[in-house]
């Protein structure tokens, strides 16, 4: 920010300027009259141990200047920075989402390529720090991400639960199925629910899909969630899966998951940030 584009701190500069440059030049007479006595004016009546008193008036650029900072301070405070509503702060903050809504216009028809390479530069920056690297979580510090969002970890998921995302419906409780029936519903959730390709396990779908019963009542049957009640698995692998759980944080079994609804990321960022995310599955 420049300041001197800031009308109320380029005024307030002048002023202490002019009340500097007075002081120094009413002071400076004073002290001069004092050394040569070249005063004029009334002397008072009255002495005070011998010494007189002049009966000067104010002078009158002091006298307006006295004014003058009443006048300013109280346009300063009805109409200036308090009262006005304005802080640094605030500005600071506007020009950041000005700056963000720029970013936002610029990308919004960012091609997949584009995103994956944006992505990869915010992974390393507000990702890494956690899931490492490569993405495998750093000895069970956080998610292992080349694992998190596969077929597999469907399985896992359904044998551990899961929590920590704040849904309404709260934890989904673990070990809801037997690892055989597990497999086939991954098996459906890949292909039919998620529909991010084909299952390792096709000959399963079938199975899973008259087991899915089991996970409809939280999930809903096409899996979207019951509008927000539980996780949208109709997402799930996807960047949209990531965006989610960016804006939700988790505190869930491994550790907790910093929210990034902070606008530390703007939403092209998430989205970016999550297919890079996708493409470390393994
Ligand atoms: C009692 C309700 C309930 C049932 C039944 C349920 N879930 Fe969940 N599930 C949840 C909730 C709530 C979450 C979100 C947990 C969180 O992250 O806070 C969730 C999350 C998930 C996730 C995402 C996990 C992650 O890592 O983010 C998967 C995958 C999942 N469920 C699969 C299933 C499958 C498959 C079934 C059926 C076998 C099932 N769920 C049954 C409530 C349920
Ligand atoms: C402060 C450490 C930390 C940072 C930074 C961090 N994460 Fe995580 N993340 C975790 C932990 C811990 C978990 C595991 C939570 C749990 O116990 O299930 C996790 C889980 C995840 C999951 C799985 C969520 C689920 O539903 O199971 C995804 C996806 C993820 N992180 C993506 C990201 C992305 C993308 C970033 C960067 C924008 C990021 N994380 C930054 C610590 C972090």
């Amino acid at each position: 920010m420049n300041w001197l584009n800031d009308s109320i701190s380029l005024f307030t500069l002048i002023g202490i300027g002019a009340v500097i440059v007075i002081t120094v030049f009413v002071v400076g007479k004073y002290v001069r009259q004092m050394k040569t006595d070249s005063s004029t004016g009334e002397l008072a009546k009255e002495k005070w141990d011998g010494i007189g008193e002049y009966k000067n008036e104010l002078p009158i650029g002091w006298a307006l200047s006295f004014f003058g900072t009443i006048i300013y301070a109280l346009w300063y405070f009805l109409a200036g920075y308090p009262l006005a509503a304005y802080s640094q702060i605030g500005e600071y903050n506007q020009e950041v989402n000005a700056h963000s809504d720029r970013f936002e216009s610029k990308w919004s028809n960012a091609d997949e390529a584009t995103l994956q390479d944006m992505g990869k530069g915010i992974y390393f920056v507000q990702c890494a720090s956690c899931h490492g690297v490569v993405g495998d979580g750093m000895d069970g510090k956080a998610q292992n991400l080349t694992f998190w969002g596969s077929e597999e970890y469907i399985v896992k998921t359904i044998e551990i639960g899961a929590k920590g995302s704040g849904y309404p419906l709260g934890e989904m409780p673990a070990g809801l199925l037997d690892p055989q029936s597990a497999k086939a519903v991954a098996a459906y959730l890949v292909e039919k629910i998620a529909k991010t390709g084909k299952s390792k396990n096709p000959t399963l779908v079938s199975e899973g899909e008259a087991l899915w019963a089991t996970c409809a009542g939280c999930h809903s049957e096409d899996g979207t969630g019951m509008f927000g009640m539980s996780a949208n698995l109709s997402n799930y692998g996807k960047s949209e899966f990531i965006v989610e759980v960016l804006n939700r944080g988790k505190k869930g079994m491994i550790g907790n998951m910093p929210a990034f609804n902070d606008g530390r990321l703007t939403d092209i960022q998430k989205l970016a940030v999550g297919k890079y995310v996708t493409t470390l599955v393994e």
